[in-house]
């Protein structure tokens, strides 16, 4: 018997979410964001289950590369551009197109002498003090590259800091932008999944959902399932034990766990070299037969322990789910301390992955 933890890919609820992203988003049109991994639930997967989008996002050009050789021929955003002027040759025969976040990168690639012409996307920063441009700079950059025979199309972009919290928000990175961009009469790409479901002022002529195609809010305080979305990724293994341990027992490493009466306990075939989160504390939830439970103790390499006293049929073979289907992702990662897009990305390569 193969090891009992699967990842399974429900590609269904991918092309649902892409819905509820396009319905959002009014008439722009749509970046899938398909970066590491597609969100960890495989790359040529996720984009065939979303080939319905408008483009791809990737950050590498293997990932583009690897896109371009399954076949498709979407436009394909490089979310942080070039990292060394020897790509720009192969950006330009794959029709890739690269954010330009620097001045330099501008430059450069406006005096190129490539095959074909290269779309850009011209990211200013507004805020976030990450990528991009300082915005009184924007308009010397976007008519050098407009003016150069490299380049062919130039959008204007940005991207958000605070849009999933509402006591920030957008506004003020909006402001900014808003000011850069007057008067340069180019189209625009601001909005991550929070900032597309929020702020329609934000939607522009390209949007650039990622999280909530994979079926996770990018909310704290909303679920996935409020925003009609589904989970695209059902973490679920098996217990492969079962044992009484009685009232002063301690469970795993470092013993930090200490039975308060006698339990009935599981052992799950998942721990952290699969990417569950080690950081994750006695309490986390779980599904054990599709009761709610709990982890107990400190979440070892490749297992860890679960409370069954919501599930005392429960034995060796009851599934065990870590996250998805009746189990936000997002509740998983908050009760750990962490984000949905962590837990997701972090999915080991040695789990196995199954598509329903
Ligand atoms: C530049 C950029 N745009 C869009 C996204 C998608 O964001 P989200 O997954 O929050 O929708 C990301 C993700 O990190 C990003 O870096």
């Amino acid at each position: 018997m193969t090891r009992p933890l699967v990842a399974r890919i429900d590609t269904a609820a991918l092309a649902h979410n892409l819905g509820v992203a396009r319905r959002a988003a009014g008439g722009a049109r749509l970046i899938a964001v398909v970066k590491a991994n597609g969100y960890g639930h495989g790359l040529v997967r996720v984009a065939q289950a979303l080939r319905a989008a408008d483009a791809f996002a990737v950050l590498t050009l293997d990932e583009a590369a690897a896109l371009r050789s399954a076949g498709y021929s979407h436009p394909i955003l490089l979310l942080e551009g070039y990292f060394h002027p020897d790509e720009l040759p192969e950006i330009a025969r794959r029709r890739l197109i690269p954010v330009v976040h620097r001045e330099d990168q501008a430059e450069l690639l406006a005096r190129a002498r490539l095959e074909h012409r290269v779309d850009v996307f011209l990211k200013v920063d507004s805020g976030m003090h990450r990528l991009g441009l300082p915005p009184q700079r924007l308009a010397t950059a976007a008519a050098r590259l407009g003016d150069s025979a490299a380049v062919g199309s130039v959008t204007l972009m940005t991207h958000f800091a605070c849009a999933d919290d509402p006591a920030v928000g957008v506004a003020a990175q909006m402001a900014v932008f808003d000011a850069a961009a007057r008067g340069l009469g180019l189209p625009a790409s601001l909005a991550n999944s929070a900032a597309l479901l929020r702020y329609p002022q934000t939607h522009g002529d390209w949007v650039r959902p990622g999280i909530m195609l994979y079926g996770a809010s990018p909310f704290a305080e909303q679920s996935g399932e409020a925003l009609g979305l589904l989970p695209a990724m059902t973490l679920e293994s098996r217990l492969i034990a079962v044992r009484q341990i009685r009232r002063g027992e301690a469970v795993g490493y470092g013993a930090t766990f200490v039975a308060p009466r006698d339990m009935k306990i599981g052992i799950a075939a998942c721990g952290y070299a699969d990417g569950y989160p080690r950081h994750a504390g006695t309490g986390t939830p779980v599904l054990v037969e599709g009761r709610r439970s709990r982890t107990l103790g400190r979440v070892s390499m490749d297992m860890l322990a679960v409370d069954l006293e919501a599930v005392p049929h429960a034995h060796v073979g009851s599934p065990v789910t870590l996250w998805g289907e009746g189990l936000p992702v997002e509740e998983v990662a908050a009760a750990a301390g962490t984000i949905a897009y962590e837990l997701l990305t972090a999915v080991a390569p040695r789990v196995r992955i199954e598509e329903c």
